[in-house]
């Protein structure tokens, strides 16, 4: 019989608390990965109360190069099948790219970039092998926009996680789906953990939306097996201005409406 389960990483918090949530709802059981493990006994207790599901957790730091290695195995020990990957687990670093240290960035990295890679890899082979699977990588609108003064890795990272997501869509013979979602501003931790609460809290009220609003429109887009998919209608079109006005004209917005993204260092 089938063990098949859905993998969330930083489920327990913000986006990824809340597709765990869609998809227990779902009928999905779960495995979720962050790394304070108070808080995932909790959820893990929550959610499969509340949902009648089976749900498991694994603590783990992935700013660490092992991370994905001994997830795989803890999932491979158990024999679940992971049916579904959600890559989620994120946050930023707040300062000036000149005032972060090189082991800063490369951590930094390893959660929004090169986890994502190595988890994508482990767990692709057996969806190849099991005739099918669902990738997620929660991506994000700073995709799309200019390079910012603030946080400059963060946007050119998930920029190329959008185009590793898209270059997926080669496995769609095998079952198997890829979807980039780009949430814009969503009222989570993420700020607070970044360091960058302050610049949040300046954004109009209008452009900041709910975890649970991002993760439902993401979760439908994955079962759609859509490529790349900005939730909600105000980020579509924010979305589709960076592509046809001067990115100038954008930064110039960008400093009245959300201020400190754009501010020279
Ligand atoms: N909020 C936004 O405005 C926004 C906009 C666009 C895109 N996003 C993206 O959305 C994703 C989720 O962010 P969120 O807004 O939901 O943030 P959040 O509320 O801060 O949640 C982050 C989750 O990731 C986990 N996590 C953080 N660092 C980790 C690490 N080193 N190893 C393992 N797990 C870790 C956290 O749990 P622990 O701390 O216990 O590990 C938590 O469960 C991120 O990829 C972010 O880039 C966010």
């Amino acid at each position: 019989m089938k063990n098949s389960y859905a993998l969330i990483t930083g489920a327990t918090s913000g986006i990824g608390l809340e597709i765990s949530k869609d998809l227990a709802k779902r009928g999905f059981n779960l495995i979720l990965v962050a790394r304070t493990t108070e808080k995932l006994v909790q959820t893990s207790n929550d959610l499969s109360q509340e949902f009648n599901i089976k749900c498991d957790y694994f603590s783990s730091d992935l700013t660490l190069i092992d991370s994905p290695d001994e997830i795989y195995q803890f999932t491979s020990q158990k024999k679940y099948d992971v049916e579904i990957l959600v890559n989620n687990a994120g946050y930023a670093l707040p300062n000036a790219f000149h005032k972060n240290t090189m082991e800063d960035e490369e951590k930094c990295l390893r959660v929004l970039g090169t986890s994502v890679i190595a988890l994508t890899k482990k767990y692709i082979n057996d969806m190849i092998s099991n005739g099918g699977g669902k990738i997620m990588i929660v991506s994000s609108v700073a995709a799309f926009a200019p390079a910012s003064s603030l946080q400059s890795l963060y946007g050119p990272v998930k920029t190329f996680m959008n185009r590793f997501s898209e270059s997926l869509s080669f496995y769609n013979k095998y079952g198997i789906t890829s979807t980039a979602v780009c949430p814009g501003y969503t009222v989570t931790n993420f700020h607070t953990a970044s360091g960058v609460q302050a610049e949040m809290d300046s954004v109009p009220s209008f452009l900041k939306k709910s975890a649970k609003r991002i993760a439902e429109e993401g979760v439908e887009a994955m079962m759609r097996g859509m490529k790349v998919y900005v939730p909600t209608k105000t980020w579509k079109i924010i979305v589709f201005l960076l592509k046809v006005i001067p990115h100038s004209v954008f930064r110039l917005v960008s400093r009245l409406l959300a201020p400190g993204r754009y501010d020279d260092i």
